[in-house]
């Protein structure tokens, strides 16, 4: 079958590098895609006006959509899709509010009884205020909608988050900060968990972990993700089942029973307390670059899984994965996650991409008379599988050094704590 992807990320590069293996699959479009994929498979749409995703549908014979980023989910395209019998991957807008509103997931949460961090929500300055110098600092402030990741103030001191209410309430993420959560601080490691869901029945996937910071030693602003690493160390098998029991399957089947199931991909941002998991936030979508090393660890055809997501029928679907660790170490434009520039000519990605265990994802990159340049923040995403961590890692950076870009940079620490767990068991 004919598969359109909709996104343009090294998500969306991996995905349809894995849905390439598939036997099932003839052709692999993408819309918009980047400069990794072949231009006659990259068709000029990028999923906000639904009319032309139906358009070209029918224009190229595709039977199956897979929906890579999270504001065409919130914005209803697979409801849009899905009411003029095509099959889609990823869930209605009702399902994709647990990405979509951050008060709807805590009021969830609240409901089934899930661990997460105490919280309110607010629409007013003066109450928000009140509470928080009732709460004390450190204390999270998040404006409730999409914010492309900056939504999220953790807030040392009472006056930083007094300012981060003014700032959200008075416009700064436009109507996604109309309303706010106000959160407890919340100590620990962080985890990705992710699994696929059908509306019913639950196929836990494996996890990961990223590094948010732009900095080594996770220094500086947050960016949608400098690197990433699985497996987790700290999401050891009784980990994820704990997981999936506490926090996964409550969630399902609490969307279920509210008559909004949630079919797609579930993924959990977790913090790995003292007392155990809780959920920081819910993402509708992979994980970006954290799709990356799922792709590389997964064995199996990933086609009837998603196919499955979409139709039902997940229970009857096993997955196999590698053994192996995978690591991708994202390089960015100097200036990332601020200004930066675009055109740069990217060299040395064929010697790259030819040491062992690699696979480079492009994400902000476009191509030219088979040039490929730099077309975004986050460009290039060297992935690489190794026997543990140490030797991922040693590919990855490997490949990096061959890749000739002097407008562009990368953090050199990416999995610095797998790797120090590692070292220490040795
Ligand atoms: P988000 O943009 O929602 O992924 O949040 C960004 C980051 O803020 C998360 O990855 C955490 O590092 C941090 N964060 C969010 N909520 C909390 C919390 N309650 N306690 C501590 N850190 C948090
Ligand atoms: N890497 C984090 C995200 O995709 O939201």
């Amino acid at each position: 079958m004919n598969v359109l992807i909709i996104g343009s990320g090294g998500r969306e590069h991996a995905l349809a590098w894995a849905l390439a293996r598939s036997p099932l699959v003839s052709r692999i479009y993408c819309a918009p895609g980047n400069g990794g994929i072949d231009d006659d498979l990259r068709l000029d749409a990028d999923g906000t006006d639904f009319a032309q995703i139906e358009q070209i549908v029918r224009a190229h014979d595709i039977e199956f959509v897979v929906v890579g980023p999270e504001a065409p989910l919130v914005a209803g395209l697979v409801d849009y899709l899905t009411d003029r019998g095509i099959t889609a991957f990823g869930p209605s807008a009702a399902a994709a509010q647990l990405e979509g509103s951050k008060g709807f997931t805590k009021d969830l949460c609240a409901r089934a009884g899930i661990p997460t961090a105490a919280y309110r929500r607010f629409t007013e300055a003066v109450p928000a205020k009140a509470f928080i110098r009732e709460t004390g600092a450190p204390i999270v402030v998040k404006a409730d909608g999409l914010a492309a990741g900056k939504g999220v103030i953790i807030a040392e001191t009472i006056a930083e988050a007094e300012a981060a209410v003014d700032n959200i309430l008075g416009g700064q993420f436009g109507s996604a900060g109309a309303e706010l959560v106000i959160e407890a601080f919340l100590e620990g490691e962080e985890a990705s968990f992710f699994a696929l869901v059908d509306g019913e029945n639950v196929l836990p996937l494996v996890a990961a972990q990223d590094h948010k910071r732009v900095g080594e030693g996770d220094s500086g602003p947050n960016t949608g993700g400098m690197g990433a690493y699985s497996p987790a160390p700290i999401m050891d098998a009784a980990m994820c089942a704990r997981v999936m029991e506490a926090i996964i399957k409550p969630t399902v089947a609490t969307m279920a029973a509210d008559g909004t199931p949630f079919k797609g991909v579930l993924f959990a941002g977790l913090m790995i307390t003292e007392e155990g998991p809780q959920l920081i936030e819910y993402n509708v979508r992979f994980g970006d670059p954290e799709c990356q090393v799922l792709m590389l660890r997964l064995a199996s055809d990933l086609l009837p899984a998603l196919l499955a997501s979409a139709k039902g029928g997940l229970s009857g679907v096993e997955l196999q994965w590698r053994d192996a660790c995978a690591v991708t170490v994202v390089m960015a434009a100097n200036g990332y996650p601020g200004d930066y520039a675009k055109g740069d000519a990217i060299g040395g990605l064929d010697a790259a991409g030819a040491v062992e265990g690699v696979q480079i994802f492009h994400a902000g990159t476009a191509r030219k008379d088979g040039q490929i340049t730099a077309n975004g923040g986050r460009v290039l995403n060297i992935t690489a599988t190794g026997a543990n961590v140490s030797e991922a890692v040693a590919r990855a950076y490997r490949a990096v050094d061959l890749i000739d870009w002097p407008g562009g940079f990368c953090r050199r620490d990416i999995a610095w704590r797998a790797l120090a767990r590692e070292n220490t068991k040795r």
